[in-house]
């Protein structure tokens, strides 16, 4: 039997709405799904937590209590970027400790750990506090292609994982890369080497998931990650029931019963409609190039909008064709949050610049300094000396060096709030943080953010053509005019 994860109030809004559904909008249909079979329900974490504060000025917290109050047979489950938790950063134990419990104590019992560069030394004190906690942890292997990464190398990684304690090993296939016959090898291979159940994440952005899905429960996949068909396909991941219906005359089915599928399909056809303001209709579409450049759907709308803010988008096929050698002089790191973004921007200015490295982003230097972890493979010595001469990078785990935060920002804010989980919002994200603080107390400025959902304001990752400032009730907004005419605004938040 394949467990089936939905990712609809997770991955799905954030690969295809920039993370903007509500809370409010998934409680109604909730005590329908809990009653389908599924194994869990990924609805928190990744970027859902910046975006609570920063978009939907909601507590971030609030969204698992009202999870767990609906939800009695499914489990609740979130991504957790190991020491960076659900931030940008490594964070201090203490915070990473009081984070995770409070997560598991309101009601998430899955917790799906992963680490940019598979350095699972980043995982080792998230796993071991959810652990504690007595939570069920899966560990990441992020699937990647490059000369490093060998079938061997994603096996190494998962026997490190199982010297952790992990319960499932997750293959984390971001960009959708993985092959059909790749995906039934290392199933195999992680079943049989590793000894764990397995589970397989992939995206449809190059069309290829739901065939290796199907390949990889052929092989005795344990869980499969899917979407409701309104919220599939395109970055984000196979249709939940085409999936259940393939396999049924396989010997590895699904336990989900299907008869609840109408419904379901109404209801979130009827949330497409009414978010299709958000909507990325260009992550719908199926991009192949992510086998060739391997740059996440993600990642491509974010170097549009930068290559768009410096005038340059024709140089978007020269950022293309340098993301690769970027990515090959930093030690082949896998591309996903916040390696993606580091890549990136430093292939951006490499081109822009007209001469390779000869500004050298800040994140990158940390990179050469080992403040992010270990790299798959080591990085391009002339490019380490170019970025940081002669400094020696470190050789401990990067949190080592980071002294405990928790006490020093509960009395930054004792004027402000005092509950724990304020605290720790504001420790990941000191300015939204702080300004939802401000608009929860503020009548004014809640009235003015339900105006503007009304009118369907705060529009992002579209990538206009003419842009040009409005003045809406007194309020200023960018707006812009893509190429088929549609008028955007705001057009340039990230999440
Ligand atoms: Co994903």
């Amino acid at each position: 039997m394949v467990k089936i994860t939905e990712t609809c109030f997770r991955d799905a809004h954030q690969s295809l709405m920039a993370t903007r559904f509500r809370t409010e909008d998934m409680l109604p249909i909730l005590e329908k799904m809990d009653q389908m079979g599924y194994w869990s329900f990924e609805m928190w974490g990744g970027a859902t937590f910046d975006s609570a504060l920063r978009f939907l000025k909601e507590n971030p917290w609030d969204r698992i209590r009202e999870f767990k109050k609906r939800v009695k047979n499914t489990h609740l489950q979130m991504l957790l970027r190991g020491q960076n938790l659900v931030g940008y950063r490594h964070y201090s134990d203490d915070i990473l400790e009081r984070f995770i419990k409070k997560a598991y104590d309101l009601g998430i019992d899955v917790f799906r750990i992963f680490d940019a560069l598979n350095d699972v030394r980043n995982m080792r004190k998230s796993i071991e506090i959810a652990k504690q906690c007595g939570a069920i942890i899966q560990g990441c292997v992020n699937y990647t292609i490059s000369p490093v990464h060998t079938m061997d190398s994603f096996v190494k990684v998962g026997l490190e994982l199982r010297e952790l304690g992990v319960d499932i090993i997750c293959i984390k296939d971001m960009a959708g890369l993985i092959f059909p016959v790749t995906a039934a090898e290392l199933v195999s291979r992680l079943k049989e080497e590793v000894k764990l159940p397995v589970c397989l994440h992939s995206h449809c952005s190059t069309g290829m998931a739901p065939t290796s899905y199907y390949a990889a429960a052929l092989y005795d996949v344990d869980h499969l990650d899917c979407a409701i068909s309104p919220m599939s396909q395109g970055t984000s991941q196979p249709t939940t029931e085409s999936i259940v219906e393939m396999l049924k005359e396989t010997d590895n089915p699904t336990q989900i019963k299907d008869d609840y599928f109408p419904e379901l399909i109404s209801y979130f056809n009827h949330i497409r409609d009414e978010y299709s303001n958000y909507w990325i209709h260009l992550a719908e579409r199926v991009d192949v190039r992510a086998l060739i450049y391997q740059v996440p759907g993600g990642m491509f709308s974010n170097l549009v909008s930068q290559l768009e803010k410096q005038s340059s988008m024709d140089k978007f096929d020269d950022v293309l064709s340098e993301i690769p050698r970027v990515r090959e002089e930093l030690g082949w790191v896998p591309l996903v949050t916040p390696t993606s973004q580091i890549v990136g921007t430093q292939a951006t200015m490499n081109v822009l610049m007209g001469e390779r490295y000869k500004v050298i982003i800040k994140e990158v230097k940390d990179l050469c300094r080992g403040l992010y972890g270990r790299t798959p493979a080591p990085i391009d010595e002339k490019i380490k000396q170019l970025a940081i001469g002669d400094e020696q990078p470190i050789q401990v785990r990067p949190a080592d060096l980071i002294s405990p935060e928790y006490e020093k920002l509960k009395k930054e804010l004792k004027d402000i709030t005092r509950e724990e989980e304020d605290i720790l919002s504001y420790a990941l994200f000191p300015k939204p943080a702080m300004d939802y603080f401000e608009f929860r107390k503020d009548p004014i400025q809640q009235k003015q953010k339900q105006e503007q959902d009304a009118r369907g304001f705060v529009i992002p990752q579209q990538h206009p053509e003419r842009k040009f400032i409005v003045t809406v009730d007194g309020d200023s907004y960018e707006v812009g005019v893509t190429e088929s005419g549609q008028v955007i605004y705001d057009a340039y938040e990230e999440t």
